[in-house]
């Protein structure tokens, strides 16, 4: 089933009108699609599983509704969490334990600790202090925590420098150049078995050309640490497969990105870890918005709607595009700056847009934002947190309620210092 289409003259989700569950739930919300969420794992599943033995490990953070996370549990996919909330959301979700990689530069030693409780399946340590203190736990609950070092390639990702995470000055993993050493140096610790390395050098990327590079120091490493002894089984190449957010700028396919991996890592003899995250979640998800009022500027008109920065902070945080169009277009166009209520300028979803004409009270659909939507939400301006909306055929369920902002105010309280 189509995920999202036109019927009768309206944006549908799956067998469902958008409309409908905006009448009902109240807006702005975000729909996801059950089916596409199902589609877009079975096709990076498809590109990559042909190059050997290979783990995938849903990241997270792209989509943290318990109910994308079920989905993808159904699906066999693994998760790649970075704080104790994520791994027991995986674990809620359905994931195993044993399919959960740990990865961040700032875990906690009680995260280390509640992490090897569960019982997750791999550390992705990102210096050596982290290595240490990681041994140093696991030896003292008299456990081993298996591990990967995750390596800085120092590679351009060529995507926006917030998501560019595998540059030299970036604050992740170790350089390297001083990799094998520090393997050398961890492996001799108690309470940690180091099966492999990691990497992931950004997200949202449009060219596999920074990836072949990055994977092919990777796999020089690989040599070089077999060299030295180890046995090196497990390879994880992160996340980081764009998706398209413009009509002008396509991503490589999961098959592209597979038949890259497979050329490079043909002779590497290891399990292949793969933590896709956007291209999972992105196309699975709309935010629906309704236009509060139209306002004149000097340029182009304001189209004000009732989402804003809090509830999408792409726009703002990374001038990233969406796709914003009407659920009944009437098939007139007009340019227009969009925006949302938040008293500050970055609070613009698009400028001098041209789209679909619309007036108060129309509808609004803003395109692939399954991922690094919903799940970087906040209530800034304490507005209320955004609702979810999970569809599957012609049945949808509310998969996160709307908190209202008097719910979160309802945890603050005034000291009685205050009112002496
Ligand atoms: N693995 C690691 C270690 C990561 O740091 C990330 C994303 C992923 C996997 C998943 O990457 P993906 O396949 O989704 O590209 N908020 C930003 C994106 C931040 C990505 C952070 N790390 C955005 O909205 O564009």
């Amino acid at each position: 089933m189509e995920a999202f289409s036109f019927q009768n003259g309206e944006q549908y989700c799956e067998g469902v009108a958008l409309s409908a569950i905006a009448k009902a739930v109240g807006t702005p919300l975000y729909v996801y699609s059950r089916a596409k969420l199902e589609q877009a794992a079975a096709a990076f599943r498809a590109g990559v599983e042909h190059t050997g033995d290979v783990h995938l490990a849903y990241a997270i953070k792209a989509n943290p509704n318990l109910a994308v996370i079920a989905v993808l549990a159904r699906a066999g996919y693994g998760a790649d969490v970075v704080s104790v909330g994520e791994m027991n959301r995986a674990l809620a979700g359905g994931v195993a334990a044993k399919d959960v990689v740990f990865s961040g530069v700032g875990k906690t030693k009680a995260e280390m600790a509640a992490a090897l409780t569960a019982g997750v399946g791999q550390f992705n340590i990102e210096s050596e202090i982290e290595g240490e203190e990681l041994a140093d736990v696991a030896a003292a609950m008299g456990r081993v925590a298996v591990a990967a070092l995750r390596v800085n390639p120092d590679v351009d990702a060529l995507t926006h420098a917030k998501i560019s995470t595998g540059k030299a000055d970036n604050k992740f993993g170790v350089p390297i150049g001083d990799a094998a050493d520090i393997y050398d140096r961890l492996s001799h610790r108690r309470g940690l078995a180091l099966r492999g390395i990691a990497l992931h050098i950004g997200s949202q990327l449009l060219s596999l050309d920074p990836l072949a590079v990055a994977f092919t120091r990777a796999g020089d490493l690989l040599r070089d640490l077999r060299a030295r002894g180890h046995a090196v089984t497990h390879v994880d190449l992160g996340g980081g497969l764009g998706v398209q957010y413009r009509a002008d700028q396509p991503p490589p396919s999961p098959a592209d990105y597979g038949a890259m991996v497979a050329r490079i890592t043909a002779d590497w003899g290891v399990t292949l870890m793969f933590e896709p995250g956007r291209v999972i979640a992105a196309n699975a998800g709309v935010m629906v918005s309704e236009v509060i009022r139209i306002k004149p500027g000097a340029n182009h008109p304001f189209v004000i709607v009732d989402a804003a920065m809090n509830d999408l902070a792409r726009p703002a945080l990374y001038d990233a595009w969406h796709d914003i169009t009407a659920l009944r277009p009437d098939g007139e166009r007009m340019t227009a700056t969009i925006v949302g209520p938040i008293c500050e300028s970055s609070d613009t979803f698009a400028t001098a847009r041209e789209m679909d004409t619309v007036a108060v009270g129309d509808l609004l659909m803003f395109g692939a934002t399954g991922a690094y939507g919903a799940s970087m939400a906040s209530t800034y301006n304490s507005r209320d947190m955004v609702p979810e909306v999970m569809v599957d055929g012609d049945q949808w369920a509310i998969v996160a309620d709307r908190i209202p902002a008097d719910t979160i105010m309802a945890a603050e309280r005034v000291p009685d210092f205050l009112s002496a």
